[in-house]
């Protein structure tokens, strides 16, 4: 295996440092010279409804929609801001919402592309413009640029059972397509393609999971990445939706046997069960939280949050303000070094009060600042 593709499965495993120098961060954080290492836009949807779909599984289904959208003006400009500031990584992705639903995601992308950022997207793809494909295609794309698929199924039965779609619309054909042109881009203008399957009672079976495997890699995917639904915040679901632990494990054998059918030296075929591997994800979250400083979220609504899970009206009271009417820097750089402890302090009471969960990636970060005593 080559040493590139090595380092995309650490990635895709969710083993990247976030803060490679812990004392670097310190004094910088202590400052006011610290660059998050990535900011996530969470572009507006384009209609009334947050999102395209409804995923039965979605841990964004509790979320709040108060009706407020960040208009394509002010969300062009606050994407400059942070550029101009020094970002040089922007993740396009949701907690609630799809960033390819939104009206002005290419011109989103295009300025990403021409300030030389790498970007990334976590999208169901449902739809992709010319102009998005154009903007790949004609324009120098970034190193560790990637774009990553949530497909979770391989036929267009299965793909509406899971998503909850009525009717027969044939949407796994509509995505599949979708990547095969992606995946022709890239042959050129390399970036990394990346294909999701979440693991439940719908998906796991070993005909969806092998002609997914087999339809996606032809179509260019470089990883293959199997997942499994965790329970969402405030959200019932149906017997299956979450698979419990022994099911997983029989998931996990039709899996593997695959895995070794079709892995190749161009494709890493990954399962990656977080929960059972890290036993983190039974615990919400993990406090003192210092997300807001390395990767916080600009939300569908305007606001800026502490970081991608905590993104919606009902964890305002949490955030750090409101972007349609402060810089992204104000905001940013708005704590109060003269007692940082007791601000924190405050911080984390909010966040503790708004039920937040993290995801791996927040576990950790806020694990690892914590051993290593920043307040
Ligand atoms: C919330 S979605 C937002 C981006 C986009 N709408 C999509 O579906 O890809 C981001 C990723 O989280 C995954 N996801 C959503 N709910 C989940 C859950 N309860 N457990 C594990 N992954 C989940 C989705 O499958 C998707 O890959
Ligand atoms: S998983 Fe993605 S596409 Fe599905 S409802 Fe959630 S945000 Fe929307
Ligand atoms: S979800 Fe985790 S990282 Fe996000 S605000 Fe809550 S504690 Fe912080």
């Amino acid at each position: 295996m080559s040493n590139k593709q090595k380092e995309l499965e650490k990635r895709y495993q969710f083993q990247t440092e976030y803060i490679k120098n812990v004392e670097d961060f310190k004094s910088k954080l202590f400052e006011k010279k610290l660059v998050p290492y990535q900011v996530e836009f969470q572009a507006p949807p384009r209609g009334k409804k947050i999102c395209w779909l409804e995923c039965p599984y979605c841990y964004g289904l509790s979320a709040e929609d108060n009706g407020e959208r960040l208009n394509k003006d002010r969300g062009l400009e606050i994407l400059n801001e942070i550029l101009e500031g020094g970002v040089r990584k922007i993740i396009y992705a949701g907690y609630a919402t799809d960033p390819l639903n939104c009206s002005y995601i290419d011109d989103l992308l295009e300025i990403t592309v021409l300030k030389k950022a790498i970007f990334g997207f976590n999208t169901k793809a449902l739809r992709i413009s010319d102009n998005f494909f154009n903007t790949l295609k004609n324009n120098k794309i970034v190193d560790t640029s990637y774009i990553s698929l949530s497909v979770d199924a391989g036929t267009n039965e299965t793909y509406n059972k899971i998503h909850a779609v009525r009717g027969s619309a044939k949407i796994y054909d509509k995505v599949l397509l979708n990547t095969q042109k992606l995946g022709e881009i890239r042959k050129k203008n390399y970036f990394d393609l990346s294909a999701a399957y979440l693991v439940n009672i719908h998906s796991g079976n070993e005909y969806d999971c092998e002609k997914f495997m087999n339809d996606f890699i032809s179509a260019g995917c470089n990883v293959i990445r199997f997942t499994f639904p965790q329970q969402p915040k405030g959200i019932q679901t149906d017997e299956g939706v979450v698979p419990l632990e022994k099911e997983k494990v029989n998931y996990k054998k039709i899996i593997e046997r695959l895995k070794s059918k079709y892995e190749n030296s161009d494709c890493s075929i990954l399962i990656v069960d977080a929960d059972t591997d890290y036993d983190i994800y039974k615990k919400p979250r993990t406090i003192p939280c210092f997300a807001r400083y390395v990767f916080p979220t600009v939300g569908f609504d305007g606001w800026l949050y502490n970081c991608s899970q905590s993104s919606a009206p009902n964890f305002r009271s949490s955030a750090l303000g409101d972007l349609t009417k402060n810089n992204f820097w104000d905001l940013f750089y708005n704590y109060d070094l003269n007692n940082f402890g007791s601000f924190q302090k405050t911080c984390n009471q909010k966040i503790a009060s708004t039920g937040c969960k993290c995801d791996r990636k927040e576990h950790v970060l806020n694990q690892k600042l914590i051993d290593n005593k920043i307040i």
